[in-house]
């Protein structure tokens, strides 16, 4: 059997073995997709680990994405621009292949949803780690990007360090700038379990704005939600997380997967 798995700490909330197990089962691959909890001292040692029992490769999920990026001896040009890896694949001969799947699973989600995506206005919310998948991404299919982010000294180093063409709003002018954008993204942690208190004001949506949040748990976040109560169209996080796994099943299990409703309605059922 080929063997694949995720490593995290924690790992049990990831749904990432559910989905990539529906896969196997739906093309009938004698595989294997499994969690594993590493702490962050182990993960070089797992790792070579896995290597060493013939593992076909693994994802790696919070907190290991920078550190795993150190793990691998090939690692393309999505990874260095990342400085983290999330998809890893051993070749027969041990070499450590790894890449950034999470730019290109969120740009596949949108045009899954028939988002166009050249020359689109886009407003991003945030300027952590997963606000660089997602600039990167917009800005390689020729978006026009705009960053907002409660700390403006961190969005001024995100567009510093990816080396894109960006603009820059305050953190207090957004909701009042929002009529320009065609496509607002939500990569904040604010909406997300536990966070749900945050109140998104969108009374100067343009009706065409289509509103996305990288975040899944809740399915419905409140950003998501304030935008369907208004009519707007929303692509929701889920999309993401189903599309970044596409390309590490292919690699492990020879298969490249669809994502359509029978596979987001089961991983939705366990959200
Ligand atoms: P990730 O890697 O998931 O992106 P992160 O690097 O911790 O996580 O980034 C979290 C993002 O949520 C940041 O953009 C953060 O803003 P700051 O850079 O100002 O910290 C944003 N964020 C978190 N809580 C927030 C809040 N209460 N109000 C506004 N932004 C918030």
């Amino acid at each position: 059997a080929k063997i694949a798995a995720v490593l995290g700490w924690p790992i049990q909330h990831s749904r990432s073995p559910l989905l990539h197990n529906f896969w196997l089962d739906r093309y009938q691959i004698d595989g294997a997709y499994i969690p594993l909890a590493v702490k962050p001292e182990d993960l070089r040692k797992v790792i070579q680990g896995m290597v060493a029992a013939g593992f076909k490769g693994c994802n790696v999920t919070i907190p290991h994405k920078e550190a795993a990026y150190l793990c691998c001896d090939r690692v393309d040009e999505a990874a260095k621009k990342m400085q983290s890896v999330n998809t890893l694949w051993f070749e027969p001969d041990g070499t450590i292949c790894g890449t950034s799947t999470d730019g290109l699973g969120f740009v596949a989600s949108l045009l899954d949803q028939e988002v166009s995506l050249k020359r689109c206005k886009v407003l991003i919310l945030g300027a952590g780690g997963a606000a660089r998948s997602v600039v990167t991404a917009l800005s390689d299919v020729g978006a026009v990007i705009t960053i907002t982010n409660r700390t403006s000294s961190k969005a001024k180093q995100l567009i510093n360090d990816l080396d894109i063409k960006a603009n820059q709003l305050n953190w207090e002018d957004w909701p009042n700038s929002l009529e320009q954008f065609d496509l607002l993204v939500n990569t904040t942690s604010l909406g997300m379990e536990g966070k749900e208190d945050f109140a998104f004001d969108l009374t100067y949506a343009h009706p065409k704005l289509v509103v996305t949040d990288i975040v899944y748990v809740p399915r419905v976040t409140p950003l998501l939600k304030a935008a369907q109560d208004k009519g707007l169209k929303t692509v929701e996080g889920l999309g993401m997380l189903l599309h970044q796994a596409r390309l590490g099943f292919e690699k492990w299990f020879g298969v490249n997967p669809t994502v359509d409703q029978e596979l987001t309605e089961y991983v939705a059922s366990s959200l």
